[in-house]
């Protein structure tokens, strides 16, 4: 017997979906208009180097092959394979920021690890230190657990870094963490050692946990950078990275966080462990690939900073010779953010969609990221092609020429 057709209101979703935003992903609904109207699009929207070319290490896939193929296809422990966090806990070590492998939990990439640990530390209306701009899935996480972010301002005029006395002036009693990341995204800044320095007399001084996204600490242009918790091992730092960027394997959602051996974190390490149990495990077959990434051999490394680099300048020459266009170099990962001198009235946003339409061509504006719309600033992903990089530039610069001159 059929059953009858059941009809009424629809089902209410929950309100902290109307908080929760993520502007890198949410232009694509537009950008497939324009290429469903017959327009090239050339993605510059996310950092994803699988979509340009660049390749995973063949013994990484060798490493997740033969463990499918071994069995190891069941649940693993919550915290992470022991001979995968012993290798995490390793690296750290190495790079001078002790870690024992009973602080380290492998997790779902970085992203994972930052929802583990705002979820563990930070109550509804609690408050956390996020930089402006800011990766956004710090305040879209801070939305969802009911939590505000407070923007710390990084300045442009000094290569993207912390006003410290800003931030200083956000702090107050419900402040329970301070958010890092060096090397910076949407920036591309790293930080200075003094700088670094402050950060964390800072969080020690006023009892914060200190987030570190180093998910890109492997791609200074000219070479790896120190983990922050090298300067000072004792302080209450967490430390997040994965496999996406420097280990090219994005796709796998492979990464770890390291909890600093400080007293004052011991509590946070029981308190992740509690909430890793909940979700069983993270990709068990690509953890087998974590000991072949930081044990095994990293050259691959050498020629993507070289790569990220060749096309750094290429962005920044292009940006130079582009009238109404000003930019700061980056010195790692690969995103830029140029500043559009936007006519009165008009916001990133309208910039980035008229270009999208007008030419194909898909950033990212910098209000997604946390900055005021005026501003007209934007983020590039300089992933592609130091060739393909100029025809996009001349593809901005005409559009731009003309957008200005209205
Ligand atoms: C600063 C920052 N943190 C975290 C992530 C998420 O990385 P994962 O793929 O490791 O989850 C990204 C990805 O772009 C990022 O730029």
């Amino acid at each position: 017997m059929a059953l009858a057709r059941i009809s009424g209101p629809s089902i209410p979703t929950a309100q902290r979906v109307s908080r929760f935003s993520y502007a890198i992903r949410n232009i694509v609904a537009e950008a497939q208009r324009v290429e469903a109207a017959g327009t090239r699009v050339r993605y510059l929207n996310i950092g994803d180097p699988v979509a340009f070319g660049f390749q995973t290490p063949p013994h990484m896939v060798a490493a997740v092959e033969r463990a499918m193929r071994d069995g190891h296809n069941g649940y693993g422990p919550s915290a992470g394979l022991a001979q995968a966090r012993d290798a995490v806990a390793a690296e750290y070590t190495g790079r001078g920021f002790a870690i024992s492998a009973d602080r380290v939990c492998m997790t779902a990439g970085t992203s994972e690890g930052i929802e583990l640990a705002l979820t563990a530390i930070v109550d509804a209306e609690g408050e956390v230190l996020v930089p402006m701009p800011t990766y956004p899935l710090y305040t879209a996480v801070l939305a969802k657990i009911g939590a505000r972010a407070r923007y710390y301002r990084t300045d442009p005029s000094r290569g993207w870094t912390p006003d410290l006395d800003h931030l200083r002036s956000l702090i107050t009693p419900a402040v329970r963490a301070l958010v890092v990341i060096d090397p910076n995204n949407p920036t591309g800044a790293v930080y200075s050692t003094a700088t670094r320095r402050t950060l964390i007399d800072l969080a020690d001084h006023h009892g914060l946990a200190i987030l570190a996204d180093e998910v890109y600490g492997d791609l200074g242009f000219n070479g790896p950078i120190d983990p922050l918790g090298s300067l000072q091992p004792d302080a209450p730092i967490i430390s997040f990275s994965s496999l996406s960027k420097a280990y090219i394997a994005p796709g796998w959602r492979t990464g770890w966080m390291a909890i600093g051996s400080s007293a004052r974190l011991d509590a946070v390490v029981g308190a992740v462990k509690k909430l890793a149990d909940g979700r069983l495990c993270s990709t068990v077959p690509m953890q087998h690939a974590v000991v072949a990434a930081l044990t095994g051999d990293r050259s691959h490394q050498a020629s993507f900073r070289a790569a990220l680099k060749e096309r750094a300048e290429v962005t920044l020459e292009s940006f130079k010779g582009m009238s109404g266009v000003t930019c700061v170099a980056p010195a790692a990962a690969f995103y830029a953010m140029p500043q559009i001198a936007l006519p009165p009235g008009r916001t990133d946003e309208d910039y980035v969609l008229a270009l999208l339409r007008a030419t194909g061509v898909l950033c990212v504006y910098g209000s997604g990221f946390g900055l005021a719309p005026a501003d007209g600033y934007l983020r590039v992903v300089f992933l592609a092609p130091p060739n393909d990089l100029k025809e996009i530039y001349k593809l901005m610069a005409d559009f731009t020429r003309e957008y200005l001159s209205e």
